[in-house]
This record gives C-alpha cells, sequence and structure tokens, in this order.
C-alpha cells in the first residue's frame, strides 16, 4: 500500500491578469509563459507533485482557459503524433500530468487579491494543511522548495512559509517577516506586506510558497481589505500566527521573479544553459553574442553581412 502523503493538496492562484507582460498575456495566461520548453505553471505543478501533492486546485480568471487545456488530455493531438510514427512525443504529453493527479478549477469570481484567491479553495482543500504555489517565482532547488517545506511540517506540524533574503531596498515587493531566532527554520513573530524599507521589521521576505494549516480560512473570511485595497494572504498569517506557531524556512536553491521581465530572462538562460540538449550550445553562442556586443540589430547586421535572407 502507497503511503498516504503529508500534504495532499496543492492551491496554485493564477487568476492575475499579468499585465505587467502586455501584450503577450492579453489573450493567454502569464502562467504559460515558457521557460525554454515548459510553461512555468508545469514547472509549478511538478514541484507540487515532487512534494507529495495529488490534488491540485487551481483558482483561474478571465483567459485562464490554456491552463486547463495543457492539464487535459488531448486525444486529437495524440492521435495525429501516432499516425505520424512520434511516440517520444506522445510521451512526452502524457509526462505533463500523471494519473494519480486530479486537477480542480475553481474560478475567483472578481480579483479581490490573492487572500481571497486562496480563500476561494476552501470547498477543495478541506480541513487538511494544504500548499499554496504561486507559479511567478520559478525556484530551482533539489529538492525543490515545497519539498523542503513538507520536511520541516513533518518535523514541526505547523504552517510553514518559503522565505528568502532581499536587498532592504525591496521589502516593498514582499510580505516581510520577523523571526525569533537566526537559522535556517525560524518561528514568525510578525508578518507584514510590502512594507517601505524604513518600516519593514527585517529584510527576510515571503516567497510565493506556502504551506498552511486550515485555520487560514476563517482569518481569511474574517480580515477586510489591507494594502493595495485587497484582501491580502499576509494579514490571514498575521492573524494565524497569534493563535498557531508559523515557521520562516529559507530554502536552499534560486529563485527567479517571473513575474517581472528581466527576472523572466534571467530564468530563460538559467534554464536553457543548464538545458541537457540544448546547454552546450547555448552556451557557445551566448559568448558568442556577448563578445560581439551582441542584440538583435547586431544580429540582424550579421545577418546583412553574410548576404541575403533565405525565404
Ligand atoms: C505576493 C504576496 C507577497 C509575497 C509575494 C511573493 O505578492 O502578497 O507577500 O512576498 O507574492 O512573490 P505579489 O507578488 O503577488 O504582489
Amino acid at each position: 500500500m502507497t503511503k498516504r502523503p503529508l500534504i495532499e493538496t496543492a492551491v496554485f492562484p493564477v487568476a492575475g491578469r499579468g499585465t505587467r507582460f502586455l501584450p503577450a498575456t492579453k489573450a493567454s495566461p502569464k502562467e504559460m509563459l515558457p521557460v525554454v520548453d515548459k510553461p512555468l505553471i508545469q514547472y509549478a505543478v511538478e514541484e507540487a507533485l515532487a512534494a507529495g501533492a495529488r490534488r491540485l486546485v487551481f483558482i483561474t480568471g478571465a483567459s485562464k482557459r490554456a491552463i486547463e487545456d495543457h492539464f487535459d488530455s488531448d486525444q486529437e493531438l495524440e492521435n495525429l503524433l501516432k499516425s505520424q510514427g512520434k511516440s517520444e512525443l506522445v510521451k512526452q504529453l502524457h509526462s505533463v500530468l500523471p494519473s494519480y493527479a486530479t486537477c480542480i478549477y475553481i474560478r475567483q469570481p472578481a480579483p479581490l487579491g490573492l487572500g481571497h484567491a486562496v480563500l476561494c479553495a476552501r470547498p477543495a482543500v478541506g480541513n487538511e494543511p494544504f500548499f499554496v504555489h504561486l507559479a511567478d517565482d520559478l525556484i530551482t532547488a533539489d529538492p525543490g522548495c515545497l519539498s523542503q517545506m513538507a520536511e520541516v511540517y513533518s518535523a514541526k506540524r505547523a504552517s510553514v512559509i518559503g522565505c528568502e533574503v532581499v536587498p532592504r531596498s525591496e521589502t516593498d515587493k514582499y510580505g516581510i517577516v520577523e523571526v525569533e531566532a537566526r537559522g535556517t527554520t525560524a518561528r514568525i513573530r510578525s508578518i507584514v506586506e510590502k512594507p517601505k524599507p524604513a518600516q519593514a521589521p527585517s529584510n527576510l521576505a515571503v516567497v510565493g510558497r506556502y504551506l498552511l494549516s486550515p485555520a487560514i480560512f476563517d482569518h481569511l473570511e474574517r480580515i477586510g481589505k489591507g494594502a493595495g485595497g485587497e484582501i491580502q494572504l499576509t494579514d490571514g498569517i498575521a492573524r494565524l500566527l497569534q493563535e498557531e506557531a508559523v515557521y520562516a524556512h529559507r530554502f536552499s536553491g534560486q529563485r527567479f521573479d517571473c513575474g517581472s521581465k528581466l527576472g523572466y530572462l534571467q530564468a530563460t538562460v538559467a534554464y536553457a544553459l543548464a538545458h541537457p540538449q540544448l546547454g552546450p550550445e547555448f552556451r557557445a553562442h551566448l559568448r558568442r553574442v556577448v563578445s560581439a556586443g551582441g542584440g538583435v540589430s547586431s544580429a540582424a547586421g550579421r545577418r546583412k553581412s553574410l548576404g541575403p535572407t533565405q525565404k
């Protein structure tokens, strides 16, 4: 008999419109932006599955159908690939989602904030601890960030928040925690959403990984609008830690902020360099581009010097 995982449910709030990537995200979800050959939401799901999650709850909004299509089976495409003898590609399609995983889609009726999105997951989560994963934060780590947090949970049996030290000047981009002790894992004394550097209790920032006790739901139901006029998950956690222990865990690994264009590009370069097939050639290409002072215009210039482009 297979052992029941400690944390069975992962919640993916994917209702945000991704305005920072317009026009790329006008009709397609920001979570479907690919990093090399997989969309961000695929990395998110793989991290949650590796941490033991089996029930995947997506909190969706307008223009997010592509996410449902991505995790659904596509018989027509499979038949086409089979008829072309492309069995390797059929295998890749099957690896998008293992058969033991279940997807649940819940629509967030209005963009009322991250706390509200998590509250929408309540009927699917029930009375068990659960993960929340924000796909914008791509974390490369082994074991994965959620697996590291599940490990902490198995020792402490309390909520765990993934954290990272950030430059002081950036505290107003994150939830910021104040912890009781030094070290990799420490109990949180206070948490505040996006404080200005001068008011921030520390520079230990919440990244998009949470392992939460179901007691959070009652708090999210009661809190009103917070920073930015939204129902903030951070404010719910601030209430939760008055009743229960909540731990900050400084994960080991590297985070890319794929909610920003620069972070997304950095992730793309890092994942391309690490790619088993593409890596070596891409590294050589990057070297050439950088030493030639790179960029699109010089590439176009080089094409010109090579003569007319072939159609
Ligand atoms: C959200 C949370 C914030 C957290 C951040 C991590 O903010 O509200 O507390 O630090 O994710 O990425 P957002 O980036 O959605 O504004």
